[in-house]
């Protein structure tokens, strides 16, 4: 993995560099010694090298027992699907819904409360035999209990009380929450979300894994990766770690205006691991009155809409690219005689030699109208580079937010919502 911020660092004065330097130095040792803000939920940090095999076993083994089944459906919100979405859209062939896959399809619920979504997600499974599995740490979340009742209702419908049971896993608290106690008394196959793994940074655990391992992918190569960039945090210096250069990079953008950051991908199979990173970010980081606000981009697609507001509006954006070197297919551009559309000056070149054109055309385009540009880029998408990604970024999030003083694992402004939105359904 490479990261480059392009000499950033002579924009800015050596006071600036040497204060966010030396609490870089503070930050990363009590991260690692668990003294930070909201220690209590440091439990991811080390749980690439301490993951087990019995575990990675057992989530192989449930896996394969849903074989048969055309469809499971994966039920949960925020930091109980993102991560899961995320690693399964990066890895999936982009067109893999409409071919016969020896795999089932894996469909998300849970994750708004649209009567026309779960309506026509149940038209879809009437009759049918399917699997689920239900994430929720608190198990007590309005959106996955409202989905899973009403799917585990159609399961039973249509394969009976008893063989649904064999059909259903919950992932969940250890003993607390309303899913757990459901779970143990109709007899569910259980797996346990660590106490001290908060939503955001449980991909990981059987809450990512499960699904990832369910569509087909070998979790072991993303457990390596996620090893490999464990190691390479823990025992790099400042300087060579990183992580933790993305996180001084982005907060000295910060805090020089720069206050919203666009995870820009140039290829569509990344789209949701950007709203993975948007939530990892957006929840981390927001809180106090601060916080970088972390958006995504789509190119080349989203250069021909917001392409002009990156260029010319508001100064106040900056750009990190996720970069892959090489594409997993190969496709030679073909030359025409007529040449009527005029691009023989592409044939007999690769689809991404224009993608990377692309890429730094416009990276020249928006440094030139004031978009600082930073670059993470992989040498090709496969499981190992994104459980690398995963771990990166989850370390870099938490050196970032404590850089801003906050607690990078807490959520109290989620909590706002919920209250109204249980005073008005009268609770
Ligand atoms: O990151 C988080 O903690 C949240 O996004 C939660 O994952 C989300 O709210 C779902 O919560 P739960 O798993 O308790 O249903």
């Amino acid at each position: 993995m490479k990261f480059n911020n392009y000499n950033i660092y002579n924009k800015f004065s050596s006071t600036e560099i040497q204060k966010i330097d030396s609490k870089a130095k503070q930050i990363k040792s009590d991260l690692y010694a668990k003294k930070g803000k909201g220690s209590e939920y440091t439990g991811w940090v080390n749980l690439p090298t301490s993951i087990n095999a019995e575990l990675i076993n057992d989530i192989n083994e449930t896996a394969k027992s849903f074989n048969s089944v055309e469809f499971v459906v994966v039920i949960g919100i925020g930091g109980s699907y993102l991560g899961a979405k995320a690693v399964i859209e990066a890895l999936k062939n982009n067109f893999s819904s409409f071919s016969e896959n020896k795999n089932p399809h894996i469909l998300f619920a849970g994750f708004n409360i649209s009567e026309d979504y779960i309506y026509e997600l149940k038209q879809l499974l009437n009759d049918k035999d399917f699997g689920i599995v239900v994430v929720s740490k608190s198990g007590t979340t309005l959106e996955p209990a409202l989905a899973f009742r009403v799917l585990k209702d159609l399961l039973e419908k249509n394969i009976g009380t008893e063989k649904s049971k064999n059909r259903i896993v919950a992932i969940t608290d250890k003993s607390r929450g309303a899913l757990k106690t459901l779970a143990t008394q109709n007899g569910y196959k259980t797996f346990v979300i660590p106490d001290d793994v908060g939503g955001r940074y449980s991909v990981l655990t059987p809450v990512g894994l499960i699904p990832i391992a369910i569509a087909g992918f070998d979790i072991q190569k993303i457990i390596n990766g996620a090893i490999s960039a464990e190691k390479d945090a823990r025992d790099s210096k400042i300087s060579f770690d990183l992580a933790m250069q993305y996180a001084i990079t982005r907060n000295l953008l910060y805090a020089s205006g720069k206050k919203i950051e666009m995870l820009v991908n140039y290829n569509p199979k990344l789209h949701f691991f950007g709203e993975w990173w948007k939530q990892l970010f957006g929840e981390s980081e927001g809180k106090d009155g601060k916080g970088i606000f972390p958006t995504i981009g789509d190119f080349s697609t989203d250069l021909h809409s917001m392409g002009q507001y990156i260029q010319e509006g508001e100064r106040h954006i900056f750009e990190t690219v996720l970069s892959i070197e090489k594409p997993n297919n190969q496709l030679i551009i073909p030359s025409s005689e007529a040449n009527l559309d005029g691009l023989n000056y592409l044939a007999g070149k690769n689809v991404q030699f224009a993608n990377k054109q692309a890429q730094e055309g416009t990276r020249i385009a928006h440094e030139s109208g004031n978009v600082p540009n930073l670059t993470i880029e992989i040498p090709v998408l496969d499981e190992f580079n994104i459980g690398k990604l995963i771990y990166f970024f989850e370390i870099a999030c938490a050196y970032s937010a404590y850089i801003i003083d906050v607690n990078p694992f807490d959520q109290p402004g989620v909590e706002a919502y919920k209250l109204k939105m249980f005073e008005l359904l009268k609770k």
